[in-house]
């Protein structure tokens, strides 16, 4: 009787010891998982990488050099953006500009950088970052040009643009104006010195640069913009990085990255920034 009472207890005993072991295994098991799944979760917040659609034929923004390497504003800001909010990036420039935002949709690459000016009715296709540029569209016709002063001296005109650029749809408006579309500006530019059209419409920088570097004396860009744009950074429809690239961008402003980078490219002060960029059709 006393041995049988006495394993009896042993049992309940070992029972316990090991239902008491069962829970320590489990809460470390618990408390492993959680680590685990942590570290997780805030390696996927700290590490993004994205393909980032450019078109480089847009002075001093994006464009290629001699040595084929990619250089511009664009690509100085994108860096810094890297830099801080520690996103991998992989540049694509396969695309010609009015194939980029198709691209996006279909996911063949995350994000836009390409001087793209913030439209409502691009908006509806992509989510954009804050604007991280102001500018607007300009006229240029040769030098020896005195007759047009504005777009309504461009009707029945033949105007030069860029496939699928704000350029060109504003060129659209315009009555009876006979449209020649290029894929690089710089085209468009020659086609004006060789007297083959009568105007190009296109970002003010852009062509200021543009005739800069391509040696293009003889063309004159008429001041007054036509337009107030801001550009924009393009990411797919309710991404989930469009705040980290916002905070970035916010903070290049504010700790003046932003304002070295713009005096570097563009020789002046940058005009402040609106957090929203006013709607634009
Ligand atoms: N800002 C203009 C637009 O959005 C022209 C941009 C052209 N950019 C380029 N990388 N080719 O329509």
């Amino acid at each position: 009787m006393k041995l049988q009472y006495q394993s009896i207890k042993r049992k309940i005993f070992n029972k316990k010891r090991f239902k008491k072991l069962g829970w320590i295994a489990l809460i470390v098991t618990v408390c492993f998982l959680n680590v685990a799944c942590d570290s997780i979760t805030n390696n996927s917040e700290e590490k993004i990488l994205l393909t980032v659609g450019i078109d480089p034929t847009f002075p001093p923004f994006e464009m290629r050099e001699e040595n084929n390497r990619i250089v511009g504003f664009d690509l100085d800001i994108l860096r810094a953006i890297a830099e801080q909010e520690e996103i991998e990036i992989t540049i694509d420039d396969r695309l010609a500009f009015n194939q980029l935002i198709n691209a996006l949709e279909q996911g063949e690459i995350d994000a836009i950088m390409s001087g793209m000016t913030i439209t409502s009715k691009r908006a509806e296709k992509v989510e954009f970052s804050r604007p991280y540029f102001q500018t607007g569209l300009a006229i240029t016709v040769r030098d020896e040009e005195r007759k047009i002063q504005s777009t309504n001296d461009l009707k029945n005109k033949t105007i030069a643009v860029q496939i699928g650029t704000k350029g060109a749809r504003k060129a659209e408006n315009i009555s009876g104006a006979k449209i020649s579309q290029f894929s690089s500006i710089a085209l468009a530019l020659h086609e004006l010195k060789n007297g083959n059209i009568d105007a190009v419409i296109h970002d003010f920088p852009a062509i200021l640069y543009a005739i800069k570097i391509g040696n293009l004396d003889g063309l004159r860009i008429i001041e007054k913009l036509l337009t107030t744009e801001y550009y924009g950074i393009a990411l797919p429809k309710d991404s989930e990085h469009i705040d980290r690239i916002n905070d970035a961008l916010e903070a290049l402003i504010a700790d003046r990255t932003y304002d070295d980078l713009y005096s570097q490219w563009f020789n002046s002060e940058p005009r402040p920034l609106p957090e929203i960029a006013p709607t634009l059709e």
